[in-house]
């Protein structure tokens, strides 16, 4: 036997190393173990952090090349895209050695290599045996792809691939009209490529507010994004030049061919467990290889917990960081809850989308009666003064209560104006909180709170 911990966690992703974090503060001795070289798991190595720095590059890359004309500002910007990789990778080595010195900063042990479960309390590295009064499972999620269909990070890449790539496609077709589609389709668009997305679905980012759907594929389009809606890809063949995929439609018919240099595989993620050892441990699985836990993040073991993209909910670095401060605490014997429906989501694209709570379409299935506020960017001093007027915020409110049961945006921001209606519905506030509170001229702010003024019918800039 090796050591002998109060708590072990297995993944060092925002969920595991957020979770060893707080188990220090609280006075547990701690250790994570990861397998990859560097921490922070998927967010900082291959998902967040990469992919917004690229998006804040291609962005800057874009502006240059079409915006700031506009503004007196004329330029021609010349890609680099091997420095543009270069300043990408810099700051993934600065976030993950920033949390190298977190864990020191803690007294947080840090275990090199692939943990396996033995029982509850024991869980092996290598050759080396430790013990543990609570082990949480924080092992995150991998890329799926489709039947037949092989990823190989050239030519038919995942999201890490199309992190990676050494020069800019011609042409690239992404499989998935969702998250990472749209934002890493965005980057390569704005860099040159002819970017086609391929939905199942009749519309793009399932499980937004329909009205945020149809304004971001409207803008979107506009930008030079094509799609094929409620089409499926039946197989990939790999030639000389790219990748040929044959498309049917979703309902099934007649075949076409669509040629690419690159395809982007974004159909989503499934929970990874491999090699964890919960088979013999007895760790129960879902339906979609989630790990069952209950209130407590417990699994079906006492002693062992999972939290973040490895059990059900929304594959979100901030869920998976919320979920491991309160199981900390939940250990160290305090009481904890998670929202699950106050969780914002954004979409890092230009203009940015970001949601909150319910949608119309969800409050119409339950038969809430609600009133809807709606504001436009369009109206707004500060997005003209940006010249970034596209979009608007939607507030939607309760007809008998005016609780804010959810927020909709999709205009410049829009990632963090949804934080102000995050709080407001974190303590049950109403769309009349949001328009008696002062907010500061000129910022984009007043779009929310215009809109949360329309809920009532009395916005004044329109
Ligand atoms: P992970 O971050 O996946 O970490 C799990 C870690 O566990 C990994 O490092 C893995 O190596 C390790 N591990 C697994 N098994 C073992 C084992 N047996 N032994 C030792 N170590 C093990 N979310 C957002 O909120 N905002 C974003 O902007 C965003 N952008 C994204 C962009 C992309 C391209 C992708 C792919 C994802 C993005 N996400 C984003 C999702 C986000 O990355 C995940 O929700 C988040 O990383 C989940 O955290 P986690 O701790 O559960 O797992
Ligand atoms: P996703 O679930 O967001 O989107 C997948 C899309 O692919 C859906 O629109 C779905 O209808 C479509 N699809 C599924 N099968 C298909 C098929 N055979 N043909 C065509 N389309 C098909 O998954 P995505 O984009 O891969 O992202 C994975 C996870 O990563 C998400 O859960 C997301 O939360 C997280 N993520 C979050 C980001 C953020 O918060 N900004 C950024 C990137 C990823």
């Amino acid at each position: 036997m090796d050591e002998k911990y109060e708590c072990l966690v297995i993944g060092a992703g925002p969920g595991g190393y957020v979770a060893a974090i707080r188990c220090a503060q609280l006075g547990m001795k701690t250790a994570v173990v990861e397998k990859r070289k560097t921490l922070g798991g998927t967010c900082l190595n291959v998902g967040c952090i990469p992919s917004k720095a690229l998006l804040h590059a291609s962005e800057k890359y874009e502006d240059a090349a079409l915006h700031m004309g506009n503004m007196g500002i004329k330029v021609s910007p010349k890609l680099d895209i091997k420095a543009m990789m270069k300043h990408k990778d810099s700051v993934v080595g600065a976030n993950t050695k920033g949390i190298e010195f977190l864990l020191k900063k803690n007294k947080i042990t840090h275990i090199e290599g692939t943990a396996k479960i033995i029982e509850s309390g024991k869980v092996t590295v290598g050759k080396n045996t430790y013990e543990a009064d609570n082990i949480i499972i924080a092992s995150g999620s991998d890329v799926i792809s489709l039947p037949g269909i092989e990823i190989d990070e050239k030519k038919i890449v995942s999201s890490t691939g199309a992190l990676e790539l050494s020069e800019v496609p011609k042409s690239m077709v992404v499989i998935g009209g969702g998250v990472i589609g749209l934002e890493l389709g965005t980057v390569w668009r704005r860099l040159g490529a002819k970017v086609t997305v391929v939905e199942f679905l009749d519309n793009i980012l399932p499980g937004m507010d329909n009205d945020l759907r149809k304004e971001a594929r409207k803008i979107f389009e506009k930008q030079g994004l094509s799609f094929k809606l409620s089409s499926k890809v039946v197989s990939a063949k790999k030639t000389a030049k790219g990748v040929e995929l044959a498309l049917e439609p979703a309902a099934g018919g007649k075949a076409m061919k669509l040629k690419a240099d690159v395809v982007l595989m974004a159909i989503g993620r499934k929970p990874y467990t491999e090699g964890l050892g919960l088979d013999k441990a007895g760790v129960n699985l879902d339906e979609r290889g989630r790990i069952i836990v209950d209130d407590f993040f417990e699994t079906s073991v006492e002693g062992i917990y999972a939290i973040g993209d490895v059990i059900a909910g929304p594959m979100l670095a901030h869920k998976a960081e919320d979920e491991g401060v309160i199981l900390a605490e939940m250990l160290a014997g305090q009481s904890g809850h998670i929202d699950y429906n106050l969780i914002p989501g954004v979409v890092y694209t230009w203009p940015e989308v970001a949601s909150v709570g319910k949608t119309e379409e969800v409050l119409k299935e339950e038969g809430v009666d609600y009133k809807v506020g709606k504001f436009p960017f369009m109206a707004n001093g500060r997005a003209r003064a940006m010249s970034m007027m596209d979009g608007f915020v939607k507030v939607l409110a309760d007809a008998s209560s005016d609780r804010v049961l959810g927020a909709h945006i999709i205009g410049p921001g829009a990632g963090d104006l949804i934080q102000e209606v995050v709080s407001v519905m974190e303590f049950e506030g109403t769309a009349e909180d949001i328009a008696r509170t002062c907010h500061a001229h000129p910022t984009l702010s007043e779009v929310v709170k215009e809109a949360a003024l329309a809920v009532h019918g009395r916005p004044l800039h329109v």
